[in-house]
Formats: structure tokens, C-alpha cells, sequence
């Protein structure tokens, strides 16, 4: 139980900026448990078609027998990229074919926010909104903003021909070319709002825009310094360089 002065304190904390409950997916309409549709039910069976089989077999043989199980992960996401997004089906498709559990199949898929248990759009638009893409360059308020303009979208929703579906995740990794968005399995980093219109118009005119630092900083590909680098400029010596030849 709290004490008196514990909650004193809790009271009179400054509010945060966006409290935990107010995060994106709380606000979404979305059910996080599963209810049969006529979209989404076990009945409406998946299979891998037979090129994904082979990759199927292929991912299995990277773990060691009495561990297959580790391969739920990159089968999910396997079927997601055949089926669109991940239903029940196919996550029981895949817990038949690793000898799992369900359960253990749904744990997985519930957990990770990588698999879409909705359908998503052509383009799938990611938009960290994490503490350093929220302050680098134009911040990613901006970004979003700047989105929501020209989809005509909110967080959550998908433009209604089903090219588009926006939403707001938290860290992707590249918080040091940020601010930046994920379309599919692109990066689109140091944006600005032209950036983001541009690469959303390119899209809807059918092209793929140029992945990676949209500054025209290509260096910055793995966040290195926008001055250039600053270490590991010389080639590596090899493992040897240091060693003491008399010991
Ligand atoms: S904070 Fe946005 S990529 Fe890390």
C-alpha cells in the first residue's frame, strides 16, 4: 500500500509528456485479443507455396535438432511476407510445421509488433516517434504531421485504395540519423518534411525511392558522423598487431 507521502509525491509529479497509457497502440481501435472474422479464422487455411517451402527447410536446418522451435520467429515472418500480414492460420501453420504448441506460436506473434495481425497497405509506413527522433533535426512531430497531410491518414488506418497504412513505432535503430520512417523493409533517414512528401509521392507514382540518409550524406548509410568519420579511418592492422613477438 502506498504511504501517505508516496502518493503526495505521485500527485504533484509534473504530468508526463505522453503517459504510458496514452501510447499509440492504447489509442488504437484495434483488439489485441483474437475474434473470428470471415478475414481472420482458422478455417481459411495457409500453406507456404513451394519456393518458401524450400526456404522453410532451409531455416530449419540452421537449428540443431530438439531446438527447431527457435525458427518461429523467422517463419512468422516468412508467411507474412507471402500472406500480406498474420493471421491465425498462418500461425498455426507455422506451430504444425515446428511441432509447437499454438499458444506458444500466439505468444510470439502477439508479442512482436513486426507481425501485422490486421492487413496493412502496399506500403507499410513506420514513423518512430522515440525520444531521439522526437528531438533530431525537425523532429519526428513533424514528421508525422507531414504524413498525416498527405495520406490523409491518422496513426492506425490505411488510405482508403489500400496503398497506405501509417503507423507509430518506437525505436528502429537508426536514432542517429534521425528523424526517420520505415516503408517496408526501407530506411528513410535525416528527413525533413519535403523529403517525406517527395518520397511519398514517388511511391504513389509507382517508384521506389532511394533508401538510406535522404541529407545526400550517403556516408551517414550507418550513422557515421555528418562531418565524416572520426575513427577506424585507417585499415584495419589484423588480429596479430600489438602482440609481443617474445612471448
Ligand atoms: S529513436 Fe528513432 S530510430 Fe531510434
Amino acid at each position: 500500500m502506498l504511504s501517505s507521502i508516496c502518493r503526495h509525491a505521485i500527485s504533484s509529479a509534473r504530468p508526463q509528456v505522453r503517459a504510458i497509457h496514452k501510447s499509440s497502440s492504447s489509442l488504437s481501435g484495434h483488439v489485441f485479443v483474437h475474434r473470428d472474422t470471415d478475414k481472420n479464422n482458422p478455417d481459411i487455411k495457409f500453406e507456404f507455396t513451394a519456393e518458401n517451402q524450400k526456404r522453410v527447410e532451409a531455416i530449419m536446418a540452421n537449428y540443431p535438432e530438439g531446438h527447431k522451435q527457435a525458427a518461429v520467429i523467422p517463419l512468422l515472418d516468412l508467411a507474412q511476407r507471402q500472406y500480406g500480414w498474420t493471421p491465425i492460420s498462418v500461425m498455426h501453420t507455422v506451430a504444425d510445421i515446428l511441432k509447437m504448441p499454438r499458444m506458444r506460436v500466439y505468444e510470439v506473434a502477439t508479442f512482436y509488433t513486426m507481425f501485422n495481425r490486421e492487413p496493412v497497405g502496399k506500403y507499410f509506413v513506420q514513423i518512430c516517434t522515440t525520444t531521439p527522433c522526437m528531438l533530431g533535426g525537425v523532429g519526428s512531430d513533424v514528421i508525422l504531421d507531414a504524413i498525416k497531410e498527405n495520406l490523409g491518414v491518422k496513426v492506425g488506418e490505411t488510405t482508403s485504395d489500400g496503398m497506405f497504412t501509417l503507423s507509430e513505432v518506437e525505436c528502429l535503430g537508426a536514432c542517429v540519423n534521425a528523424p526517420m520512417i520505415q516503408i517496408n523493409d526501407n530506411y528513410y533517414e535525416d528527413l525533413t518534411v519535403d523529403d517525406t512528401h517527395r518520397i511519398l509521392n514517388e511511391l504513389k507514382a509507382g517508384k521506389i525511392p532511394k533508401p538510406g540518409p535522404q541529407s545526400g550524406q550517403e556516408w551517414r548509410f550507418a550513422s557515421e558522423p555528418k562531418t565524416g568519420l572520426t575513427s577506424l579511418t585507417e585499415e584495419p592492422k589484423g588480429p596479430g598487431f600489438g602482440v609481443r613477438s617474445d612471448l
